[in-house]
């Protein structure tokens, strides 16, 4: 499937272990939340949508990591993730992941490589 990338956010957006940026994209013709973070350097994005219940991350837009910096938490009971991997590292879903997605940082942008297969 041919495609070109989109644009998620200006890199300077996402700071190591904080604020997320959200956005959306289109599967299987639904309007599906996403979102993209930062971590270690490496600018990473998956499906808004906890492996546990399918409810969004975020407790308020954008706050994606726990306290530590170093996982991703779930808002509702608490699920914590691997920001380089999706995986869940504890909680009820441990041992699923998050849905990953084909980001890419070019020229003081992040993009999203539309046209990658998403799942
Ligand atoms: S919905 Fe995320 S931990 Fe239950």
């Amino acid at each position: 499937m041919a495609g070109s990338p989109r644009v998620i956010c200006a890199s300077g957006d996402l700071t190591d272990g904080g604020a997320g940026v959200r956005f959306e994209t289109t599967r299987d013709g639904e309007r599906t939340p996403c979102f993209a973070i930062r971590f270690e350097g490496k600018v990473y994005a998956y499906l808004n949508r906890c492996a546990h219940v399918g409810v969004e991350l975020d407790w308020s837009p954008g706050a994606f990591f726990d306290d530590s910096g170093l996982y991703l938490l779930c808002s509702t009971h608490g699920a914590v993730y691997e920001p380089e991997s999706g995986r869940c590292a504890g909680g009820p879903c441990r041992g699923a992941s998050l849905i990953p997605l084909p980001v890419d940082e070019r020229d003081g942008q992040v993009l999203l490589m539309e046209g990658v297969q998403h799942g």
